[in-house]
Protein backbone atom coordinates (compact mmCIF):
# COMPACT_ATOMS: atom_id res chain seq x y z
CA UNK A 1 0.00 0.00 0.00
CA UNK A 2 2.90 2.03 0.89
CA UNK A 3 4.75 1.50 -2.35
CA UNK A 4 1.65 3.31 -3.94
CA UNK A 5 2.87 6.66 -2.80
CA UNK A 6 3.02 8.97 -5.56
CA UNK A 7 5.79 11.96 -5.37
CA UNK A 8 4.03 14.22 -3.44
CA UNK A 9 3.61 11.89 -0.35
CA UNK A 10 6.82 10.02 -0.94
CA UNK A 11 8.28 12.95 0.32
CA UNK A 12 6.31 14.28 2.92
CA UNK A 13 6.83 10.92 4.44
CA UNK A 14 10.65 10.68 3.90
CA UNK A 15 10.73 13.91 5.69
CA UNK A 16 8.54 13.67 8.56
CA UNK A 17 10.49 10.07 8.99
CA UNK A 18 13.76 11.93 9.44
CA UNK A 19 12.22 14.28 12.14
CA UNK A 20 10.71 11.10 13.77
CA UNK A 21 13.67 9.28 13.83
CA UNK A 22 15.31 13.02 15.56
CA UNK A 23 12.47 13.32 18.29
CA UNK A 24 12.86 9.24 19.15
CA UNK A 25 16.82 9.50 19.44
CA UNK A 26 16.37 12.76 21.75
CA UNK A 27 13.80 10.77 23.97
CA UNK A 28 16.26 8.62 25.05
CA UNK A 29 18.85 11.14 25.57
CA UNK A 30 16.57 13.86 27.26
CA UNK A 31 15.57 10.70 29.87
CA UNK A 32 19.37 10.60 30.59
CA UNK A 33 19.59 14.18 30.99
CA UNK A 34 16.94 14.61 33.24
CA UNK A 35 19.12 12.14 35.85
CA UNK A 36 21.90 14.08 35.66
CA UNK A 37 20.41 17.20 36.35
CA UNK A 38 19.09 16.67 40.31
CA UNK A 39 20.97 19.89 41.47
CA UNK A 40 19.01 22.10 39.07
CA UNK A 41 15.23 22.05 39.70
CA UNK A 42 14.17 24.39 37.36
CA UNK A 43 16.24 22.79 34.04
CA UNK A 44 15.10 19.44 35.26
CA UNK A 45 11.39 20.58 35.05
CA UNK A 46 12.15 22.22 32.04
CA UNK A 47 13.89 19.18 30.30
CA UNK A 48 10.82 16.93 31.96
CA UNK A 49 8.47 19.27 30.08
CA UNK A 50 10.56 18.93 26.74
CA UNK A 51 10.13 15.03 27.00
CA UNK A 52 7.07 15.10 26.97
CA UNK A 53 6.48 17.79 24.20
CA UNK A 54 8.88 15.10 22.62
CA UNK A 55 7.12 12.47 23.08
CA UNK A 56 4.24 14.45 22.13
CA UNK A 57 5.85 15.03 18.83
CA UNK A 58 6.95 11.69 18.15
CA UNK A 59 3.02 10.52 17.94
CA UNK A 60 1.82 13.04 16.11
CA UNK A 61 4.79 12.72 13.27
CA UNK A 62 3.66 8.81 14.08
CA UNK A 63 0.06 9.85 12.59
CA UNK A 64 0.74 12.10 10.30
CA UNK A 65 2.49 9.43 8.57
CA UNK A 66 -0.22 6.52 8.53
CA UNK A 67 -2.11 9.38 7.32
CA UNK A 68 -0.57 10.03 4.27
CA UNK A 69 0.16 6.13 3.84
CA UNK A 70 3.30 5.47 4.80
CA UNK A 71 5.30 4.43 7.97
CA UNK A 72 7.01 5.91 11.16
CA UNK A 73 10.27 4.44 11.17
CA UNK A 74 13.38 5.80 13.63
CA UNK A 75 15.85 5.67 10.51
CA UNK A 76 17.18 8.96 9.65
CA UNK A 77 18.61 7.82 6.22
CA UNK A 78 16.45 9.35 3.19
CA UNK A 79 15.24 6.13 0.88
CA UNK A 80 12.41 4.07 -1.07
CA UNK A 81 12.76 2.05 1.88
CA UNK A 82 11.73 4.36 4.82
CA UNK A 83 8.79 5.16 2.83
CA UNK A 84 7.82 2.18 1.70
CA UNK A 85 8.27 1.07 5.19
CA UNK A 86 10.25 -1.93 3.90
CA UNK A 87 12.98 -0.49 5.95
CA UNK A 88 14.67 -3.22 8.22
CA UNK A 89 13.96 -3.81 11.95
CA UNK A 90 18.12 -3.37 12.12
CA UNK A 91 18.10 0.05 10.89
CA UNK A 92 15.23 1.10 14.00
CA UNK A 93 17.22 -1.04 16.38
CA UNK A 94 20.14 0.53 15.66
CA UNK A 95 19.20 4.17 15.85
CA UNK A 96 17.73 3.19 19.22
CA UNK A 97 20.79 1.73 20.69
CA UNK A 98 22.82 4.34 19.24
CA UNK A 99 20.68 7.15 21.47
CA UNK A 100 20.52 4.48 24.55
CA UNK A 101 24.94 4.22 24.48
CA UNK A 102 24.90 7.91 24.37
CA UNK A 103 23.33 8.23 27.74
CA UNK A 104 26.21 6.85 29.83
CA UNK A 105 29.00 8.51 27.51
CA UNK A 106 27.42 12.10 28.77
CA UNK A 107 27.48 10.77 32.13
CA UNK A 108 31.04 10.77 31.75
CA UNK A 109 32.44 14.06 30.15
CA UNK A 110 33.41 17.13 32.12
CA UNK A 111 35.55 18.02 34.59
CA UNK A 112 32.85 18.57 37.04
CA UNK A 113 29.19 18.34 38.00
CA UNK A 114 28.34 21.97 36.47
CA UNK A 115 30.50 21.46 33.50
CA UNK A 116 28.85 18.16 32.71
CA UNK A 117 25.48 19.76 33.01
CA UNK A 118 26.95 22.44 30.92
CA UNK A 119 27.82 19.71 28.01
CA UNK A 120 24.09 18.19 28.05
CA UNK A 121 22.80 22.01 27.41
CA UNK A 122 24.97 22.63 24.28
CA UNK A 123 23.99 19.25 23.06
CA UNK A 124 20.64 19.92 23.63
CA UNK A 125 20.76 23.34 21.90
CA UNK A 126 22.48 21.66 19.04
CA UNK A 127 19.76 19.15 18.72
CA UNK A 128 17.00 21.52 19.19
CA UNK A 129 18.58 24.05 16.25
CA UNK A 130 18.85 20.87 13.91
CA UNK A 131 14.70 19.99 14.82
CA UNK A 132 13.97 23.46 14.05
CA UNK A 133 15.71 22.62 10.75
CA UNK A 134 13.82 19.68 10.33
CA UNK A 135 10.40 21.07 10.45
CA UNK A 136 11.12 24.07 8.96
CA UNK A 137 11.73 22.41 6.02
CA UNK A 138 8.58 19.90 6.29
CA UNK A 139 6.74 23.43 7.02
CA UNK A 140 7.92 24.89 3.44
CA UNK A 141 7.46 21.37 1.54
CA UNK A 142 4.25 21.05 3.28
CA UNK A 143 3.08 24.05 2.37
CA UNK A 144 4.61 23.82 -1.42
CA UNK A 145 2.72 21.36 -1.79
CA UNK A 146 -0.78 21.89 -0.75
CA UNK A 147 -0.46 20.01 2.36
CA UNK A 148 -2.24 22.38 4.93
CA UNK A 149 -2.44 19.84 7.93
CA UNK A 150 1.67 18.47 7.82
CA UNK A 151 2.37 22.58 7.25
CA UNK A 152 0.45 23.12 10.08
CA UNK A 153 1.90 20.57 12.23
CA UNK A 154 5.59 21.28 11.61
CA UNK A 155 4.71 25.07 12.69
CA UNK A 156 3.42 24.23 15.65
CA UNK A 157 6.79 21.77 16.59
CA UNK A 158 9.01 23.90 14.99
CA UNK A 159 7.87 26.87 17.72
CA UNK A 160 8.39 23.97 20.68
CA UNK A 161 11.78 23.62 19.43
CA UNK A 162 12.66 27.28 19.71
CA UNK A 163 11.00 28.08 22.93
CA UNK A 164 13.37 25.07 24.53
CA UNK A 165 16.10 26.72 22.49
CA UNK A 166 15.48 30.27 23.80
CA UNK A 167 15.60 28.28 27.12
CA UNK A 168 19.04 26.69 26.47
CA UNK A 169 20.35 29.61 24.93
CA UNK A 170 19.09 31.90 28.86
CA UNK A 171 20.54 28.52 30.73
CA UNK A 172 23.51 28.35 29.23
CA UNK A 173 26.01 31.18 30.84
CA UNK A 174 24.43 30.47 33.80
CA UNK A 175 26.02 27.03 33.57
CA UNK A 176 29.37 28.21 32.68
CA UNK A 177 29.42 30.61 35.36
CA UNK A 178 28.61 27.37 37.80
CA UNK A 179 31.40 25.91 36.01
CA UNK A 180 33.68 29.02 36.96
CA UNK A 181 32.49 29.07 40.68
CA UNK A 182 33.23 25.57 40.53
CA UNK A 183 36.83 24.96 39.07
CA UNK A 184 37.89 28.38 39.56
CA UNK A 185 39.53 29.47 42.83
CA UNK A 186 38.06 33.01 43.20
CA UNK A 187 42.05 34.69 43.37
CA UNK A 188 42.56 33.23 39.89
CA UNK A 189 39.40 34.72 38.40
CA UNK A 190 40.67 38.10 39.43
CA UNK A 191 43.88 37.75 38.25
CA UNK A 192 42.27 36.36 35.14
CA UNK A 193 41.67 40.14 34.12
CA UNK A 194 44.90 41.76 35.03
CA UNK A 195 47.25 38.82 33.64
CA UNK A 196 48.64 36.51 35.92
CA UNK A 197 51.67 34.38 35.76
CA UNK A 198 53.37 37.01 32.97
CA UNK A 199 51.73 39.89 35.03
CA UNK A 200 54.64 42.13 35.19
CA UNK A 201 55.56 41.75 31.18
CA UNK A 202 52.06 42.19 29.45
CA UNK A 203 51.26 44.86 32.46
CA UNK A 204 53.92 46.76 31.19
CA UNK A 205 53.22 46.46 27.79
CA UNK A 206 49.82 47.46 28.03
CA UNK A 207 50.16 50.86 29.89
CA UNK A 208 52.98 51.55 27.28
CA UNK A 209 50.85 51.01 24.55
CA UNK A 210 47.77 52.63 25.59
CA UNK A 211 50.40 55.86 26.30
CA UNK A 212 51.01 55.88 22.83
CA UNK A 213 47.33 55.98 20.94
CA UNK A 214 46.60 58.54 23.88
CA UNK A 215 49.30 61.04 22.74
CA UNK A 216 48.25 60.32 19.04
CA UNK A 217 44.82 60.83 19.56
CA UNK A 218 45.11 63.74 21.37
CA UNK A 219 47.12 65.54 18.87
CA UNK A 220 44.97 64.10 16.59
CA UNK A 221 41.65 64.74 17.74
CA UNK A 222 43.31 68.78 17.94
CA UNK A 223 43.49 69.26 14.33
CA UNK A 224 40.55 68.50 13.67
CA UNK A 225 38.90 70.46 16.06
CA UNK A 226 40.80 73.46 14.95
CA UNK A 227 39.45 72.28 11.44
CA UNK A 228 36.20 72.26 12.77
CA UNK A 229 36.15 75.88 14.36
CA UNK A 230 37.55 77.42 11.31
CA UNK A 231 35.56 75.71 8.83
CA UNK A 232 32.34 76.47 11.19
CA UNK A 233 33.04 79.87 10.97
CA UNK A 234 33.26 80.33 7.11
CA UNK A 235 29.96 78.77 6.26
CA UNK A 236 28.66 81.27 9.64
CA UNK A 237 29.92 84.84 7.59
CA UNK A 238 28.75 83.05 4.47
CA UNK A 239 25.20 82.49 6.07
CA UNK A 240 24.92 85.98 7.06
CA UNK A 241 26.10 87.64 3.91
CA UNK A 242 23.98 85.74 1.89
CA UNK A 243 21.25 86.64 4.08
CA UNK A 244 21.92 90.68 4.11
CA UNK A 245 21.51 89.98 0.38
CA UNK A 246 18.46 88.98 -0.12
CA UNK A 247 17.01 92.02 2.30
CA UNK A 248 18.81 94.75 0.51
CA UNK A 249 17.63 93.03 -3.01
CA UNK A 250 14.10 93.29 -1.64
CA UNK A 251 14.31 96.27 -0.37
CA UNK A 252 15.43 98.40 -3.74
CA UNK A 253 15.89 96.41 -6.37
CA UNK A 254 17.81 98.61 -9.21
CA UNK A 255 20.81 98.27 -6.74
CA UNK A 256 20.93 94.88 -5.73
CA UNK A 257 22.96 94.23 -8.20
CA UNK A 258 25.86 96.71 -7.28
CA UNK A 259 25.44 95.60 -3.82
CA UNK A 260 26.50 91.76 -4.22
CA UNK A 261 29.66 93.34 -5.98
CA UNK A 262 30.38 95.48 -3.64
CA UNK A 263 30.43 92.97 -0.76
CA UNK A 264 32.51 90.42 -2.65
CA UNK A 265 35.61 93.16 -2.92
CA UNK A 266 35.17 93.68 0.70
CA UNK A 267 34.96 89.83 1.51
CA UNK A 268 38.22 89.94 -1.10
CA UNK A 269 39.83 92.52 0.87
CA UNK A 270 38.98 90.99 3.78
CA UNK A 271 40.99 87.33 2.78
CA UNK A 272 43.56 89.44 1.57
CA UNK A 273 44.18 91.08 4.81
CA UNK A 274 44.03 87.76 6.61
CA UNK A 275 46.39 86.46 4.53
CA UNK A 276 48.45 89.17 4.75
FE1 LIG B 1 11.46 17.78 19.51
Amino acid sequence: MANDLNARDSKLVQYLNEAYGKEKELEAALQAHIKMAASRATYRKRLQDHLKETKAQAKGLERRIRQLGGKAEAANLPGPEVVSGAASKATAAATKAMAVAKAPVHALRGTGEAEKLLKNAKTELWNEHEEIGNYLSIETLATAVGDRDTAKLAREFRKQEERMAAFLQKLIPQLTKAVVTEEVPPAERRAASNGSGTRSRPAKRSSSSRAKPAKRSSSSRAKPAKRASSSRAKPAKRASSSRAKPASSRAKPGKARAKPAKSRAAASRRSTARAS
